[in-house]
Order: C-alpha cells, then sequence, then structure tokens
C-alpha cells in the first residue's frame, strides 16, 4: 500500500516556545502549517520557566544582551519584534504580569496561561500540532521537504527547525537540531551549556561548606561583569550573576567576585582611623552574610583589631575582597544549564528571515541557532522575535 502523504505549506519541527510563534504568524497569513512536537505536551520549559511564572520577555532586550560569534544578527528580528509586540499580545488575552526587576516581566499567575495562549493563537490561525512525535527521517528533493515521523508522512516546500538545544535532556531537549543542520551542510557552532553553574575543587572545594549562602556581588569574566545576587552550592557557584557570567566562561578562565561593591580598597583602612578597636570580622558582618564574613576574613587571615593590622595588609585584604579570583573546575552541564550558547551558525542563516542562505525553505529559529540571552527574559524574546522573523517569510 502507498504511504499516504499530507502536503502543507510548511511544517515546522518543534512545539516550544520559538515554533510556537512561528506557527501562529505563519497561519494567520494563510500558510497551513504543521508542528511536529516530540513530547506528549507543547510548550513544556516555557511551563518550568521562570520558576513557573514564565519570564516572558525583558523591555530593555536589545542585541547587545546576546551571545552569537556574530553580535549583530539577532538587530533585525529584535528590532522588528519587540518585547512591546509580545506585551500586547499577552494584554489581549488579559494575563495578569509584572516587572519583577531589572525589566524582568513575569506573569501574576502561572506559565501555564503563556502556554494556553500560544496555542489558542496557533489553533485560531488554522495550523494544526501533533504531539508525541518522533521525527525518523528528512529528506529533500525538487524544493520539497519530507518529514517522517512514526505516525505519518508530511511534505511542504518549506521546513523549520525549532527543536531547542540540548540543555536540560529530562525535558526531552536533544540535539536534533543540529544533525539536521549538519544534514543540509550548515556550519554548528560548538554547543556550551550556558546561563550553568560553576563548580569549585580542590583548595576551593573548602567553600562548599558555605552552601546556601547568598549575597550581591559583581561577577566578572574577562571584560563581561554582572551585578547581582551570586550562591554558594553544595558544588560550587551559583545564583543570577554566576549563571550570568557561565555563559561567557572557558574552561581554564578564573571569575572574579566583588563582594563588596561600592568600596574601594581603601575601605577596611578608614574603617580603622575611625574604629580602631573593632574586628574585621564585625565589620565585615555588617555588609555580608555572618558565615561568609567569617570564611573570607579566615581565608585572608584577618585576626585580631584592625588597629593590629598594618594598612598595607589591610588595603591588601580590601583589593581581595573586591576581586577574589575563583577558578571553576567546570560546570553543571546540559543537565542543569538553562540554555545552550552556540547551535545553528548564523553566517548560514538571513538574519530577516532565518532562512538558509544555501538551502532555500530550510529555517532555523530559537535556541537552536547561535544565539543566546542573558538571563531575565532575553531567551524568550529571542523565540518570539526569531519564530516572528520566520513566520512573516514562510
Ligand atoms: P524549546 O526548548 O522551548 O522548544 C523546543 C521544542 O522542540 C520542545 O518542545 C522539544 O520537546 C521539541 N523537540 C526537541 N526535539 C524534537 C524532535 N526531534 N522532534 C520534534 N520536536 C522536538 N528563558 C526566558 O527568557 N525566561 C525564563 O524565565 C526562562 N526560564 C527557564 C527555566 C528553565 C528551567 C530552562 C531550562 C530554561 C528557561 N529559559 C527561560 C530558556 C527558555 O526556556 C528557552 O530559551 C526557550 O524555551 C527556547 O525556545 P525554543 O522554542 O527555541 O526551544
Amino acid at each position: 500500500m502507498r504511504e499516504r502523504i499530507e502536503s502543507l505549506d510548511a511544517v515546522v519541527l518543534g512545539g516550544g516556545a520559538a515554533g510556537l510563534m512561528c506557527a501562529a504568524v505563519a497561519g494567520k497569513r494563510g500558510q497551513r502549517v504543521l508542528v511536529i512536537e516530540r513530547a506528549e505536551k507543547p510548550g513544556r520549559k516555557i511551563l518550568i520557566s521562570g520558576g513557573g511564572r514564565c519570564n516572558f520577555t525583558n523591555i530593555h532586550a536589545t542585541a547587545a544582551n546576546y551571545i552569537s560569534a556574530n553580535p549583530h544578527f539577532a538587530k533585525s528580528a529584535l528590532n522588528r519584534y519587540r518585547p512591546e509586540n509580545f506585551m500586547a499580545l499577552v494584554d489581549a488575552y488579559g494575563i495578569a504580569w509584572h516587572e519583577k526587576t531589572l525589566g524582568q516581566l513575569f506573569c501574576d499567575g502561572s506559565a501555564r496561561q503563556i502556554v494556553d495562549m500560544l496555542l489558542d493563537v496557533v489553533a485560531g490561525s488554522g495550523g494544526s500540532i501533533v504531539t508525541g512525535q518522533d521525527v525518523t527521517g528528512v529528506s529533500h528533493a525538487d524544493g520539497r521537504f519530507r518529514v517522517s515521523t512514526q505516525d505519518r508522512v508530511v511534505e511542504a516546500p518549506a521546513l523549520v527547525i525549532a527543536t531547542g538545544g540540548p540543555s536540560i535532556p529530562r525535558m526531552g531537549a536533544t540535539g536534533q537540531a543540529y544533525d539536521l543542520a549538519r544534514q543540509f551542510g550548515l556550519k554548528v557552532v560548538e554547543p556550551r551549556p550556558a546561563l550553568v553553574p560553576l563548580t569549585l575543587g580542590g583548595e576551593e572545594a573548602l567553600f562548599r561548606d558555605l552552601s546556601g549562602v547568598a549575597t550581591d556581588v559583581v561577577a566578572s569574566v574577562g571584560k563581561v561583569a554582572f551585578r547581582e545576587a551570586a550562591l554558594f552550592t553544595h558544588r560550587g557557584l551559583s545564583g543570577p550573576a554566576i549563571l550570568q557570567v557561565s555563559s561567557y566562561w572557558r574552561h581554564g578562565q578564573r571569575v572574579a567576585v566583588d563582594f563588596l561593591p561600592g568600596s574601594d580598597a581603601d575601605w577596611l583602612v578608614e574603617a580603622k582611623r575611625s574604629a580602631p578597636k573593632r574586628t574585621p570580622n564585625a565589620l565585615l558582618r555588617e555588609r555580608l552574610p555572618d558565615r561568609l564574613a567569617t570564611a573570607l576574613a579566615d581565608r585572608i587571615g584577618l585576626s585580631g583589631t584592625l588597629a593590629d593590622i598594618p594598612d598595607r595588609h589591610l588595603r591588601e585584604a580590601g583589593q581581595r575582597l573586591g576581586n577574589w579570583q575563583f577558578a571553576p573546575n567546570g560546570t553543571e552541564g546540559f543537565a542543569k544549564a538553562e540554555v545552550t550558547v552556540g547551535g545553528i551558525s548564523t553566517a548560514e542563516l538571513s538574519s530577516k528571515t532565518m532562512e538558509a542562505r544555501r538551502v532555500p525553505g530550510l529555517y532555523a529559529i530559537g535556541e537552536a541557532v547561535d544565539v543566546t540571552g542573558w538571563l531575565g527574559g532575553y531567551n524568550f524574546q529571542w523565540a518570539w522575535a526569531s519564530g516572528w522573523a520566520a513566520g512573516m517569510a514562510l
């Protein structure tokens, strides 16, 4: 018996943030679109995002908040589909939201509202979604893409890779985007875990005793610095500031942490003049959590009162506290990474349409592409914007 082949205008592989947006936009433009999703339910990463409240965008998003081999690539899509556009959609669905901090917008209720909204927009635009389907093969001939799953065979002149990155494999994440890219001869920038906790070993493993302690810091790798909270964990370092720098960190690099943002290196010397009988530990406890203050004072070797300690030593201590050098021995890997740095090379794609330059009709969007946002709603904004750009071009 000959297999029945469904004919469509576009097939979107992956029913996550980018794929659903793309299908909705293309459907509205009259395209017959099918989304093929491997998991039983679409949008699983949206559901767990933002602690269940989905940090769905960041009002300050510009290309400067993204990491890519080509820092200009994301500009076109981000400029054309802006945070305000997604906020308008959220408002039209009556979803209440609030700005938490640093331009990060979260649902007041639940991330489920964002998934339901996207599913409704896709359905309303005539698009279809099939779930629980493993892609068993993709072929391309005579300008048409043929996609086979265990249940069906579909064909279309356009295929959109929206299968995300390999972060959090237990959520169903796969490296399929890269396999498909390679199948079609597209280069892939080496994927690395990003927005991921860093691990400490050797002498620094002692910091693990501070597990659970958090404090406001400036963390930096090379010239990139973030002022947010850092958290000591039983394996090393985490918290927003560390997650942010992890996306830039490479093996062998140091992470500098300023434990006293805004203080200059002489602050202990100045304190000695005004309160010579105080101990450095007591002073540090005014500005840092107790356990951290004690651990840092011990490590620097600050004991006795300020009056007992030479100015030179106090100045060095101030410098060290403002520029503590950690040498992570790794990350917690894709199992714990919120996103992936790297992916399908932007050199292969049109920044306007996300279409592969060398393979007309093939598109790649979202996390599958070598564009990775900072922590704080930037990754969803890229998923919406790149999905919109491809949806407008299909
Ligand atoms: P996404 O991963 O969303 O979707 C890909 C889809 O493809 C999945 O549904 C997957 O099952 C499917 N798939 C995979 N392989 C397939 C195959 N072979 N065939 C068919 N389907 C396949 N970002 C942000 O901006 N704000 C936030 O609050 C958070 N919070 C957050 C928390 C956690 C725990 C994680 C892990 C990540 C975040 N993120 C985030 C990042 C954000 O979730 C991520 O950047 C986007 O979901 C990427 O959207 P995509 O559509 O590209 O991939």
